[in-house]
């Protein structure tokens, strides 16, 4: 039982990483990289395609307050990421976190649950990139074939789709040859996609017609919760900021930056685009693939859409660009930990990335990227996602009992108020999931606890390093 709640020192994980040479990552992020980074990986699928979706199915014009509810989950959690962000500034997120706190045991459970968050939102993020583009091809005359359009059982024909994959293994071999080319790009693309919202608000503000905001809650409070937890996946990201820790050139200062900055800026353009959309347009037309275009369109901006779609899709490659740079270094921490095969903590000679676990999890998000559909991965991953939350919450609230002398660089305020809303609001959220999505989160969990006894247990180099 002992074994399964063996955990790092916080002490052994710093003094690790000053020592560690052979498997250092390059350190070249700075506060403004890493906002850009979590801005990059928050706006996306979730405004651009989900709000609309969440407005005319579940919450009606309420699909502000499913905003703001989703909000509360996020702040709150993101204040308990700061604060093991600068303390344990270490590759692997939330999976390293509960090393440190909960325990190896929680710790493979966490590591394996944040697959879906990352590999399963790449492949959902994916599919609706292509779904954007393939219907930007169309405006402009270029139509692809049907078959490789789409995956089978989207739409009558297809076979395969090819443009999610595609693009998949492009952004594969651009995260493989270097981090900051990545980050680098992914600025200009956050310019990119801010503009598009901003223009869409600008454009909207002064055409809101506040007869579409009634009836308000067509759906009652019930739908109201069950758009927070579908528009949940647009907030899904800030969090990826931390993945990127070993490479932030000052972490203790800029990751909590770098994680609530890119929080608040996304949180107060939802908010104010999910407004002007059930401003502008009735509810009840949104349930559109491109619902903001759609709006803009509507009063009479032809430019305005083209422009947004544009912008929308630059969104998409950057988040897609934070997801698929986040899996490779929470597997790349599991592998150097022992829980999965060592082959995978190799870093590059050259580009100093961790190159083999990002092809891999390129062949993975893109074969399945061409072959399932959008709903069934973003609900995966929001439940996938939430959980991580929960744990994370929970860690700051162990690691102030079990460590309360830690010098903190960055402390969560009001310990245990704002730890414990997290977890109350993350948990609200996964209950108002639905059932099936629930049964395939637990069999994903079932499936990780045969590898761990399996595996991970006796190959742990935590455990080889106490049997010395
Ligand atoms: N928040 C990201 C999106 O909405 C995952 O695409």
């Amino acid at each position: 039982m002992k074994r399964l709640f063996r955990r790092k020192t916080i002490q052994a994980i710093q003094e690790f990483l000053e020592a560690s040479h052979e498997t250092q990552l390059k350190r070249s992020l700075t506060a403004f990289d890493l906002t850009c980074l979590g801005i990059g990986g928050i706006i996306g699928v979730g405004i651009f395609v989900i709000t609309g979706v969440a407005a005319a199915k579940f919450a009606g014009p309420a699909v502000i307050l499913s905003f703001v509810i989703s909000m509360f989950a996020c702040i709150f959690t993101a204040l308990c990421y700061a604060e093991f962000a600068a303390l344990i500034p270490i590759s692997g997120s939330a999976y390293s976190y509960s090393y440190a706190t909960l325990g190896e045991f929680f710790a493979w459970i966490i590591g394996w649950d944040l697959v879906l968050e990352y590999m399963v939102g790449s492949i959902a993020v994916a599919i609706g990139w292509s779904g954007y583009v393939v219907s930007v091809l169309k405006t402009v005359g270029l139509e692809l074939p049907v078959w490789c359009s789409a995956a089978p059982g989207a739409v009558p024909g297809a076979i395969i789709n090819l443009p999610a994959a595609l693009i998949v293994l492009a952004l594969t071999v651009l995260l493989t040859v270097g981090i900051k080319e990545s980050a680098k790009l992914t600025s200009v693309m956050v310019f990119v996609k801010i503009a598009a919202v901003l223009i869409f608000i600008a454009i909207g503000f002064s055409r809101v017609d506040p007869a579409n905001w009634h009836p308000f809650m067509p759906f009652g409070f019930g739908g109201v919760i069950t758009g927070a937890a579908i528009v949940f996946f647009a907030y899904i990201g800030f969090d990826a900021v931390s993945t990127a820790a070993e490479e932030a050139k000052n972490p203790k200062r800029d990751l909590p930056i770098g994680i609530i900055a890119s929080l608040v800026v996304c949180t107060i353009l939802y908010i104010a685009v999910a407004a002007i959309l059930t401003g502008v347009v009735s509810y009840t037309e949104l349930n559109l693939p491109a619902p903001i275009a759609y709006a803009l369109q509507k009063m009479g901006f032809h430019w305005g859409a083209a422009l947004v779609s544009a912008g929308a899709v630059t969104g998409l490659t950057s988040v897609l660009i934070v997801l698929l740079m986040g899996q490779p270094r929470i597997f790349f921490a599991m592998s150097r930990d022992g829980l999965i095969w060592p082959w995978g903590s190799k870093i590059h000679p050259k580009y100093k990335t961790p190159y083999r676990t990002q092809i891999m999890t390129g062949i993975i998000v893109a074969s399945f990227a061409a072959f399932i559909d959008i709903g069934t991965a973003a609900e995966l991953t929001n439940i996938g996602t939430l959980f991580a939350f929960v744990l994370v919450c929970g860690g700051v609230l162990v690691l102030r009992y079990t460590d309360p002398n830690l010098k903190r660089p960055f402390r969560v305020p009001f310990v245990p108020l704002i730890p414990v809303l997290g977890i109350v609001f993350c948990v609200y959220l996964m209950i108002s999931l639905p059932v099936l999505t629930w049964y395939r989160f637990l069999i994903w969990l079932g499936l990780g606890l045969l590898i761990y006894f399996g595996y991970g247990m006796k190959h742990s180099r935590l455990a080889q390093n106490n049997s010395k």
